[in-house]
């Protein structure tokens, strides 16, 4: 494994892992919000994470976008180190994310808050004003392009979020809660969105609480309970480990695929 240095992109390791957690462990004073936390995420793939509040999935998002480094372990990304990298060298690296309390500019439009992410990798203010059209025109906010990100309602600043994120080109998404606030009807607009994403090649580690999307999007799934690895495997594996229902699911989820 070699270190990754500013700015480079990280050769793939041949067929290895996109992703690759190992050993994972965050504490803050006496609690330890992440506990030896090993799991790896394919090229293509969406891993869905999932556990009760408090678990520790949020942490670990934070863990892997650089947002702190972890007491221990590892995090590689394409075959390389990039353990307690900074969160503002993430995205030269290929890395987004969405925050589980978004973060738009309320004052600016939805174009200005998009082009702020894809400034940072086009070389002109022109350049970088297409490239957040087409963004805008992928998460399907076109007729709020010059409307301020504040007048947005919730699923609008959802798809806020994602284009912020998607306007850094990564191969990497980091979803948190992106679903939280939707009502059902427009959960599946999204679900179909994520999808056409997936579909371009973007690999997704999604943090969720909505079942029916974890069902539907995720390749597999970790389950956090108290900062530790509960289970993982196929979405069908997960969601009837007795452990997994009793900790977080309840019987009722048992059916909740859509
Ligand atoms: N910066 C921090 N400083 C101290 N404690 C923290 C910090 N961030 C998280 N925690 C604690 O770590 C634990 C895990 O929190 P985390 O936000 O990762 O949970 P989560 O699984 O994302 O929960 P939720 O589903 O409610 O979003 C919680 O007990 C939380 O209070
Ligand atoms: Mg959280």
């Amino acid at each position: 494994m070699t270190e990754a240095s500013p700015g480079s992109e990280p050769q793939a390791a041949s067929n290895g892992p996109l992703l690759e957690i190992t050993n994972v462990s965050k504490r803050f004073g006496g609690l330890l919000a992440l506990s030896d936390v090993s799991f790896s995420v394919q090229q293509g793939t969406i891993h869905g994470l999932i556990g009760p509040n408090g678990a520790g999935k949020t942490t670990l998002f934070n863990v892997v976008a650089g947002t702190f480094a972890p007491t221990t372990g590892k995090v590689a990304y394409r075959g390389a180190d990039i353990t307690g990298t900074p969160s503002h060298r993430m995205a030269s690296l290929g890395i987004g994310r969405t925050f589980q309390i978004m973060k738009p500019f309320g004052s600016m439009t939805v174009h200005e808050n998009v082009r702020i992410a894809t400034y940072g990798r086009t070389d002109s203010t022109e350049e970088a004003s297409t490239e957040a059209d087409a963004v805008i025109a992928m998460v399907g906010l076109e007729r709020w392009r010059d409307r301020s990100a504040g007048e947005l309602p919730t699923a609008g600043r959802k798809r806020l979020e994602l284009a912020r994120a998607l306007g850094l080109a990564p191969n990497l998404l980091l979803l948190d809660e992106v679903l939280a606030g939707l009502v059902p009807a427009e959960r599946k607009p999204l679900i179909d969105l994520l999808k056409e994403i997936r579909s371009t090649g973007v690999t997704m580690l999604l943090v969720e609480h909505v079942m029916q999307a974890v069902m539907a999007l995720s390749d597999e799934i970790v389950v956090l309970h108290h900062g530790q690895m509960l289970a993982s495997g196929s979405p069908r594996d997960v969601i009837d480990d007795p452990r997994v229902i009793e900790a977080y699911l309840g019987e009722e989820h048992r059916h909740a695929e859509g």
